[in-house]
């Protein structure tokens, strides 16, 4: 992996190198910031909250998987993309989290007993190394919060580590043309093509899109989405 990591991850023609640099001094603990801002704010009113799940089931449906199909959801926070996956009948299903708070509400949502629960770093994985390998991988504006190259690599060591022969990794991100920051935290903005050269010549592009994400307030966010098959 090329050591200007960060530089590729941003988008390089912006010369304020805030979306992918981080301040020593400003270094947080992070479980403790996320447990925070979930504390703080209702989940319908978070910044990156939606109940319209079209782009990402387009891509879903894309896989062919059958409803049995692993699926572990990286960074879910209290997504409502596991209340549309459980309405369609898929059954195996694993979300993970740093924050156990985040878990806690979705728990509190969808029953105790119908999905897999992991609180967990996805990039100091201690639990996530011992799960059973998974058909398909799903991460919407999880991975461009990892800006440092350390955490990117031990995240996508992880992701590969677990996806099944012919399986599947969809990757929703913050696009070239994203924000620098989001839930106070500097981010890093990707194209189909970085996704591309992070994932690594094993893993081929079925398909992807960009799409405007509108958060609670009304603002737009421009992300990319793209799905992978592992070959
Ligand atoms: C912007 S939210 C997105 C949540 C969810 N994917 C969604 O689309 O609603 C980012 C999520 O990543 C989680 N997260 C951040 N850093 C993490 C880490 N190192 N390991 C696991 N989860 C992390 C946060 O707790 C939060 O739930």
């Amino acid at each position: 992996m090329n050591s200007s990591i960060n530089g590729n991850c941003c988008n390089i023609a912006d010369k304020d190198k805030s979306c992918c640099t981080i301040d020593a001094n400003k270094k947080i603990n992070i479980k403790e910031h996320w447990n925070r801002v979930y504390l703080n704010s209702p989940v319908n009113k978070l910044g990156w909250y939606e109940t319209d799940h079209a782009p990402m089931m387009k891509l879903i449906l894309k896989t062919g998987l059958n409803k049995s199909a692993r699926i572990a959801i990286a960074g879910a926070g209290s997504t409502t993309l596991v209340d549309e996956l459980l309405d369609r009948g898929y059954s195996n299903i694993v979300a993970t989290d740093i924050s156990e708070v985040s878990l806690q509400d979705l728990k509190s949502r969808i029953g105790n007993d119908k999905i897999e629960f992991i609180v967990d770093d996805l990039t100091k994985p201690i639990k996530l190394k011992n799960i059973l390998p998974v058909d398909l991988w799903i991460d919407r504006a999880v991975l461009h919060f990892f800006i440092e190259e350390a955490d990117q690599n031990a995240y996508f060591a992880l992701l590969k580590s677990k996806i099944r022969s012919e399986g599947f990794v969809i990757l929703a991100e913050y696009n070239l043309d994203g924000a620098k920051h989001c839930a106070g935290l500097p981010v890093c903005r990707f194209s189909k093509e970085i996704l591309m050269e992070k994932l690594g010549e094993n893993f081929k592009l079925v398909s992807s899109f960009e799409h405007i994400y509108t958060m609670p307030s009304g603002a737009k966010r421009p992300y990319i989405y793209a799905l992978f098959k592992f070959l």
